[in-house]
Parts: C-alpha cells; sequence; structure tokens
C-alpha cells in the first residue's frame, strides 16, 4: 500500500510513461517509406513519437501528418536498420489512401493521424491518434535474447556518444541472453550488431 502511494507520487511527479519499443513507418511527400526503430508513449487512443533532430521519420510526419506504429518481435529490423545491414524490409499495400503500410511480418499496427507538434531543440513530441489498427500474428511470450537485441540496437545508434569499454561491457552482459535463449532470428540480428562495432572500431 505505501509502496503503491510512493510510486502514484513518483509518475505523476517525473510525469513518467512507459516506452513501448517499435518501428515506425513513415512516408515522405513523394511517397517514400522510410522504416525506424522509436520509443513511443501510448495513452488511451492516443501515441507519443519523439523523434531526435534531424530525423527522416520527423521530417515526414511533419511533411504528411501521417504514420504507424508496427509492434513487431523479429528483432532483425531493428538492428537490421540501426547497423546498415538491411535498411528494406516487406510491406503490406496499405488499405486505402492517407494510410503509411506496416511492415508484412508485424504482430500489430496501429495507423496514426498527427494531431499536436511541441517543439524542442533536440527532441520533439509528436502527438497523433490511432485511426485504425490491425493484429496479424499473437505475442508468443517474452525472449531475453530480443531484448538483448533491441538494447544493443541501442547501443549501436549511440556509438559515437558512448565510450567504447562500456559498449564492450555491456556486449558482454547481453550475449547471456542470446547464448541462452536465441533462435535463428536473434542470432542473425546478432552477428550483424558485432559486425557493426567491428567496424566501427576498424574505422576510429
Ligand atoms: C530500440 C530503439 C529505440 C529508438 N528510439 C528512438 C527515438 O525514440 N527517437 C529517435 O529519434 N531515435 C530513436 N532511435 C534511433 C533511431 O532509430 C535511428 O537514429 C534512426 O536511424 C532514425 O531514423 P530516421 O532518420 O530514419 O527517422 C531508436 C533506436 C532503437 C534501436
Amino acid at each position: 500500500m505505501i509502496i503503491n502511494c510512493h510510486l502514484r507520487k513518483l509518475v505523476r511527479h517525473t510525469g513518467r510513461k512507459m516506452i513501448h519499443e517499435v518501428i515506425i513507418t513513415s512516408k515522405s511527400k513523394d511517397d517514400i517509406i522510410n522504416i525506424a526503430p522509436m520509443g513511443i508513449r501510448i495513452k488511451d487512443d492516443e501515441v507519443t513519437i519523439s523523434p531526435f533532430k534531424p530525423s527522416q521519420t520527423l521530417t515526414n510526419i511533419m511533411a504528411t501528418k501521417i504514420a504507424t506504429v508496427n509492434f513487431i518481435d523479429d528483432v532483425r529490423v531493428f538492428a537490421g536498420i540501426v547497423t546498415n545491414f538491411q535498411k528494406n524490409w516487406d510491406l503490406c499495400i496499405a488499405e486505402r489512401k492517407g494510410i503509411v503500410p506496416h511492415l508484412k511480418s508485424s504482430n500489430a499496427h496501429y495507423n496514426l493521424i498527427m494531431e499536436e507538434f511541441k517543439d524542442d531543440e533536440k527532441r520533439p513530441n509528436i502527438t497523433c491518434k490511432i485511426i485504425s489498427q490491425g493484429n496479424h500474428r499473437p505475442f508468443q511470450g517474452f525472449n531475453r535474447a530480443q531484448s538483448s537485441i533491441i538494447e544493443a540496437s541501442v547501443l549501436v545508434s549511440r556509438l559515437s556518444m558512448l565510450p567504447i569499454e562500456k559498449i564492450h561491457q555491456e556486449i558482454e552482459y547481453l550475449k547471456i541472453g542470446i547464448d541462452k535463449t536465441a533462435g535463428k532470428r536473434e542470432l542473425e540480428a546478432w552477428t550483424w550488431i558485432i559486425q557493426k562495432i567491428k567496424d566501427y572500431e576498424d574505422n576510429e
């Protein structure tokens, strides 16, 4: 009871909301689709996306006012994009105009329309309304190797900002989840991550 009360106060004080790691598909004015991992916050029928400046996702949403959230357990998409090993992933044809296509391998998706834009020097907040959604594949439980790939993908996206010793330390820990629980897709994503870090160090 006391802990619950403390937690509620903390949440209210920090304005903290859970962050969901997803893939955002967005499109440019010229209908070119961009696929990017992003952390989003969800409240009722609203989604907030917070892209750092500059980013293609931000440019696209400002131009078209639409985006799609892809909930996906194929973590190769996260790793493939941040490592540049695979940037293109199969898309479904959008059901109608005014919608950004979702990834073929997504478990579920939300189609969004922008409602509010709060600008910021580094990281604006784009709040969107969910206008339609789809469920494609059931959630099959948590997997430690998938969590390791998501964490390692975040590290890779910050390679130039973090000391290389910290990267190695964290990779060593994340490898435990890979060694114990990875399937084929997670092993493939892991090879991209390790190669990307090696290439970065070789070119330093
Ligand atoms: C799990 C994960 C979450 C991420 N969340 C964000 C985010 O919330 N905002 C952001 O700008 N970049 C985020 N990134 C980094 C972007 O995916 C990366 O910088 C990407 O290249 C930006 O794509 P874009 O320029 O194509 O929009 C995240 C990366 C990962 C792996």
